[in-house]
């Protein structure tokens, strides 16, 4: 059987673990998948796409700065995409229309109770962002039934905003949004879904939101230990992870999406840890 082309587009692309990722999945599965990237002028998002798609391309995954306009230019979407209002995936439906899906909230959700173990049903949980990165995650971490999630950032009319946008999902969690330093007591897990540490910055967070029993989780990722789990750890934190497992764990949704396989993420965790 001839290979069925997927890609991931972004701009820029080159450092993209996607493909290596796919790869690896196709490989394990055996499903006949080939998978690049594509770098789109970044006034020329819709037209790559079009173009993919019109060549015989079944999937692409969609990364920074598109996934908005992905959104954008569905003809369908998910339901999980819908709020996200961004898209990290694409495909054509059998008659044709491009459907958008978000797999993001899904590979943090997976990454953290599957993964890592832990329980988000009933725990107090801060989030630090209100950028596009946490409005993917916010209504799958919702769905875990949190007893509290907390949306700090720097500027709060930005969390109140997703505060109010994400209230009808809400239900028995109870769902605040704040500034960074106003947060005074212990969470049970503190999620880092700003990109401050691309500047080499730190959200100014009261140490006392960490306890030894907190976990921490960048949605970064990176060979060192990252700046913001640095902080975590330098502060008392005992449990701290970066995001390579939510990556791996969105790409595995979205080869599911695609392919209805799905992919062991685990030994690819392996390998991604140790390229
Ligand atoms: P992304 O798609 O990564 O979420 P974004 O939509 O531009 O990107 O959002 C970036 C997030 O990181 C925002 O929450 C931003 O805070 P503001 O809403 O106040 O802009 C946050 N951020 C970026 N740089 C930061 C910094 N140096 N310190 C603290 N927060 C920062």
């Amino acid at each position: 059987m001839s290979n069925e082309l997927y890609a991931v587009v972004g701009h820029p692309i080159n450092h993209s673990k996607s493909p290596r990722i796919h790869s690896l999945f196709a490989k394990q599965t055996g499903e006949p998948v080939e998978y690049t990237a594509i770098q789109a002028p970044l006034d020329c998002f819709a037209d790559t796409v079009r173009q993919f798609f019109e060549g015989g391309g079944k999937g692409l995954n969609v990364t920074v700065p598109f996934k908005e306009q992905a959104w954008e230019l569905a003809d369908q979407r998910a339901a999980r995409a819908e709020k996200a209002g961004a898209a990290n995936t694409l495909y054509q439906n059998s008659e044709g229309q491009l459907v958008a899906d978000n797999t993001d909230g899904q590979g943090l959700v997976q990454d953290l109770t599957v993964n890592h173990g832990i329980q988000l049903k009933s725990a107090n949980i801060l989030i630090l962002g209100a950028g596009g990165a946490v409005r993917g995650v916010l209504g799958p971490l919702l769905a875990q039934q949190p007893a509290s999630l907390t949306i700090a950032n720097r500027t709060v009319a930005k969390a109140e905003a997703l505060a109010t946008l994400f209230a009808d999902e809400a239900n028995d969690t109870k769902l605040n949004a704040c500034g960074f330093n106003e947060p005074d007591q212990s969470f049970d897990l503190i999620i880092n879904g700003t990109s401050a540490s691309l500047q080499g910055d730190l959200p100014p967070l009261n140490e006392n939101v960490i306890a030894a029993d907190t976990v921490v989780y960048d949605m970064m990722y990176s060979l060192q230990t990252t700046t913001f789990n640095q902080w975590a750890l330098d502060n008392g934190a005992v449990r701290v992870f970066d995001g390579l497992g939510m990556l791996i764990e969105q790409a595995a949704e979205s080869f599911r999406v695609w392919r209805g396989v799905q992919p062991a993420t685990a030994p690819v965790i392996d390998v991604l840890r140790n390229d």
